[in-house]
């Protein structure tokens, strides 16, 4: 029975159907020509033999005039229409890793500015397996290859270009988080109105000054005529060794298997496979993503690496309030990721441990500190 108490968002065009957009791609891949591909080249060839530090470059430093009409496009999109979109085609085995790297950073510079991933202030993660157990509070799925459930990831916009592809497996599946919403509503109003109240999550040891490691936020949270919804499963049932927290009730228990089970069903999601040199771009708010399991090559050199990259995008919607106790907002007003006390935004090339739980140890000095040419945003 249809609720009329609840919002609706039935004509969102964030609300979409996986097999609808599987049967038209044309509406989300746009695949690079060579003149926009050219541009590319030049930005990422000049700003690599100057030497600079990926972190201070803007979109003036790459204006790629052949791209940046359709870039301004797909920010709308993603911000404000069906929020995913794939470009194919960075040529990314000629470019090597640094040059790949900075043809990514200036593509994203296009569309916001980057925040910080974790603990350690990197803007430009890595996405590949470290043999970390994911079972443990402060690990995070992307440095593992198992599969990852359906979430959302931080900042506006969520970005990886695929460098190098496993054996098999790795997958990537979204899904509209707005259409789950829809569906919710429209089968199961009491739970979609349970996740409407906050739930509580755990920061995963990556806390921000003045902050506790744990935040209540809703999982849908209507704001302004924009359905903003957050959902880490993990991080909410993490969040269950801080005594403080209020146990999970089996009805939040019960609507987030419905959530789930919605996401996972044939109905809703899209699954791509990532070839080398594609870029996807993501609306954290209205975007559900997740990865199937992964077998890797033997080989150091071929493995499965994918660079990310979180944007806060100027110009997008108005946050709700409990995003400010999640995430702080930049100078923009937009979601400013994870900034922990002495983080330096910084971009290494390597993959790396993001510092979780030890950033004081990692990083010296207790306040504060941030690179001058990069204030935290
Ligand atoms: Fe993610």
């Amino acid at each position: 029975m249809p609720a009329t108490d609840l919002p609706r968002f039935d004509h969102s065009p964030a609300a979409w159907r996986g097999p609808e957009m599987a049967a038209c791609p044309e509406r989300w891949i746009w695949q690079l020509a060579q003149d926009q591909i050219a541009d590319l080249d030049e930005a990422s060839a000049r700003l690599d033999a100057s030497g600079r530090d990926i972190v201070t470059i803007t979109a003036e430093d790459a204006p790629l005039p052949r791209l940046a009409a359709r870039l301004a496009e797909m920010k709308q999109d993603l911000l404000y229409g069906i929020g995913f979109g794939l470009i194919r085609g960075v040529p990314v085995e000629g470019y090597g890793l640094r040059r790949s790297a900075i043809a990514f950073w200036c593509i994203g510079a296009h569309l916001g500015a980057a925040v910080s991933q974790n603990a350690k202030g990197h803007v430009l993660g890595h996405v590949r397996d470290l043999g970390f157990d994911y079972a443990k509070p402060s690990a995070r799925g992307y440095q593992t290859a198992e599969r990852l459930p359906y979430h959302c990831d931080m900042g506006d916009v969520v970005g990886l270009l695929s460098l190098r592809t496993s054996r098999s497996g790795g997958l990537s599946s979204i899904v509209s988080s707005v259409a789950l919403y829809n569906a919710m509503a429209e089968r199961r109003p009491d739970l979609a109105r349970v996740l409407m109240q906050p739930t509580y999550r755990d920061r995963r040891d990556e806390v921000p000054e003045g902050r506790k490691p744990w935040y209540p936020m809703p999982v849908f949270n209507p704001h302004g005529g924009y359905l903003f919804t957050h959902f880490v499963r993990s991080t909410i049932r993490k969040a269950q060794r801080f005594p403080e927290v209020p146990r999970i009730a089996p009805e939040q228990a019960e609507a987030f298997d419905y959530l789930d089970a919605l996401a996972n069903g044939p109905d809703l999601h899209l699954d791509m496979e990532f070839l080398p040199g594609d870029v996807q771009f993501l609306c954290n708010h209205t975007i559900l993503h997740s990865r199937t399991k992964y077998v890797d090559w033997d080989e150091p050199g071929r493995k499965r690496h994918l660079l990310r990259l979180w944007l806060g995008c100027p110009g997008g919607p108005a946050v709700p309030e409990p995003y400010v106790e999640f995430q702080g907002l930049t100078g923009e007003g937009r979601p400013r990721g994870i900034l922990c006390p002495g983080a330096v935004l910084n971009s290494p090339l390597e993959a790396e441990d993001g510092g979780a739980g030890d950033t004081a140890k990692r990083l010296p000095g207790a306040a504060a500190v941030t690179r001058a040419a990069v204030p935290a945003r």
